[in-house]
């Protein structure tokens, strides 16, 4: 079977209804459907899809050669830090969620530790104040990578066997030594002072005037290709040791930073088991703290699961909208309080995605009311900044799944390539709560359960979901997005189980927002005027929020594999075959 490639451009989707199909253009073996639609794939071999078209096609051909979705899911992340530097990497962390045909669900915590020299006053200043400086922009704020370490655990806990890591990484090699050529996306991504600001970053990402790669220029990468083939050759033991682990707490330390050799050659990787709930008959999986993603995904479906939202939306679109709003309050107000890395506090897990629970809050929703965010819990202001992470999801013909979201935080991190090794360390430090019941860059607020502390883990909203029907993969999706990713894997499963709408149509529609605090409902432009009024009309402020997050999907349908790459995305592709 010959791959097949739907490229999605952006450019007008908005205006297109969420369930325009558009003519496929036959282009050699390969279709492309271009100018602004959101038309999906149908494969049966197997499909990747990504936020940057050079590492999905990595991923597919893994696919092709008889490797199963974990394989392609490790060659995918690799590709990645070198095709889309802003949110790919090596230098951060992330979560796979993982089904495998035999039935087993399991997942991959590789979150970015805080160093051994982070403790709860670290991103505060001289007066006691969070000092957003030190948790966004300075060199403190980078934790220990993860990536490393979760692809490699992934790999040999669930691979194939038929690739050794090399051979998954050695795509990412070759892109990174031949180099890529910058698209429009990317060029416009490069502008960004946080990279600008490090010589050793710009003189990657920049010509030697000083101005950022532009679209057509190459993006050449020959330190990460060195860096890649020492992981390709030892392992993840020369990331987290030796010459590379010494030149990442070089430059950090230099930078500012506190990570160390020490902090490296301590980091694990863990497995975890996701947390699981239901959904009118689907069980949901997903990521389990130190993500806050599954939970709250969990949460919100509990409480809207006692309405019958599909009748709903079809009567009244207006009154739909109102109750996913409420249900967001409430689990993010949940999630403020409750949620931190689990080897340091303990979460409130089976309580918080229990059906009762999520009774308890049903019954507190006044259908025509909005419920001010203050009677819920106390509050904050939000301070929208950084918009990069990626999220992939991978399906194989053995029946395999992976949804994995990894992420630097911001664009490409704190934007600080440790000098010699070409990796861009990330800023995730961020997410925690610098002090209790202040906002982070996403105005998520967090109370002790989440205060930074030494080899800790900042929570996360990073919610990679599949869902199964009769034990079976039926849906794989998740988001970059910050706060907004929970609420958009939400939407995403709202609008196939609830609404019937296809895999493009769900991931192209229009989102909106609530986390409590601010308290506000963030409407994507395309949201309906008329929803709006109604959101208003029941006591809701609703603000324009510009489209940032990507959900790129896959359902598993009789007819097969349907993939939809979010056309939010300018590089995003979903490769079938
Ligand atoms: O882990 C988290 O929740 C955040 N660091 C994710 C950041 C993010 O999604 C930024 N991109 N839009």
């Amino acid at each position: 079977m010959r791959p097949y490639i739907i490229a999605l451009r952006r450019f007008g989707f908005f205006a297109l209804a969420a369930t325009l199909a558009l003519p496929l253009l036959a282009r050699g073996d390969e279709r492309a459907a271009v100018g602004g639609n959101h038309t999906a794939p149908i494969g049966q071999g197997g499909m990747v899809v990504a936020q940057e078209a050079l590492a999905a096609r990595v991923g597919a051909d893994i696919l092709q050669k008889g490797g199963n979705a974990i394989d392609a899911a490790v060659a995918v992340g690799f590709a990645l830090a070198v095709t889309f530097p802003r949110a790919g990497n090596i230098g951060g962390g992330g979560f796979m969620v993982i089904h495998l045909a035999d039935g087993t669900d399991t997942t991959i915590d590789y979150r970015e530790t805080a160093p051994a020299g982070i403790h709860a006053k670290s991103f505060l200043d001289e007066t006691g104040n969070a000092d957003p400086g030190k948790s966004r922009d300075s060199a403190l704020a980078i934790g220990v990578p993860g990536t490393v370490a979760g692809l490699a655990l992934a790999e040999q806990k669930y691979g194939s066997g038929k690739f050794t890591l090399a051979e998954l990484i050695a795509p990412a090699i070759a892109l990174a030594r031949d180099g890529v050529t910058i698209t429009e996306d990317a060029a416009a991504a490069l502008v960004n002072r946080r990279l600008a600001r490090w010589p050793a970053s710009a003189k990657i990402f920049q010509k030697s005037d000083g101005v950022a790669l532009g679209r057509g220029d190459r993006l050449m990468q020959a330190e990460l290709a060195d860096s890649l083939q020492a992981i390709a050759r030892d392992g993840p033991r020369a990331f987290y040791q030796g010459p590379i682990a010494e030149k990442i707490a070089a430059a950090v330390s230099s930078a500012g930073g506190v990570m160390t050799v020490d902090d490296l050659r301590n980091y694990q990787a863990m497995e975890r088991a996701p947390v699981r709930g239901s959904y009118r008959g689907y069980d949901v999986i997903s990521m389990a703290p130190p993500s806050s993603g599954g939970v709250g995904l969990i949460e919100m479906l509990n409480i809207l699961e006692g309405y019958d939202l599909g009748a709903i939306a079809q009567s009244d679109e207006a009154k739909a909208m109102h109750l996913l709003v409420e249900a967001m309050k409430r689990a993010y107000a949940d999630r403020t309080l409750f949620l931190g890395d689990p080897e340091r506090v303990q979460n409130p897990v089976a309580l918080l995605t229990s059906k009762a629970y999520a009774a308890g809050w049903r019954a507190g929703i006044d259908p025509i009311h909005a419920t001010a965010a203050a009677d819920i819990r106390a509050g904050g202001t939000v301070q929208p900044e950084g918009r990069n992470t990626t999220h992939f999801s991978v399906i194989d013909r053995f029946g395999n799944a992976v949804a994995n979201t990894y992420t630097l935080n911001f664009n490409f991190g704190v934007g600080l390539v440790a000098e010699g090794t070409g990796i861009l360390l990330n800023n995730e430090l961020d997410d925690f709560a610098a002090k209790p019941y202040v906002p982070n860059a996403f105005g998520l607020l967090g109370a002790e359960a989440n205060e930074p502390g030494p080899g800790k883990r900042p929570l996360s909203s990073m919610t990679p979901a599949i869902l199964l029907k009769d034990g079976k993969p039926f849906l794989i999706t998740g988001s970059p997005g910050g706060s907004r990713i929970i609420t958009t894997v939400l939407q995403i499963i709202v609008n196939v189980i609830d609404r019937g709408m296809d895999m493009a149509a769900a991931v192209a529609a229009p989102r909106i927002h609530d986390q409590w605090m601010p308290d506000q409902v963030y409407a994507e432009p395309d949201v309906p005027e008329a929803v709006i009024a109604a959101l208003q009309a029941v006591g809701d402020k609703v603000v324009a929020q510009p489209p940032f997050t990507s959900a790129n999907s896959i359902m598993i349908t009789p007819q097969g594999f349907v993939g939809a790459a979010d056309p939010r995305s300018r590089d995003a592709l979903a490769v079938g075959f």
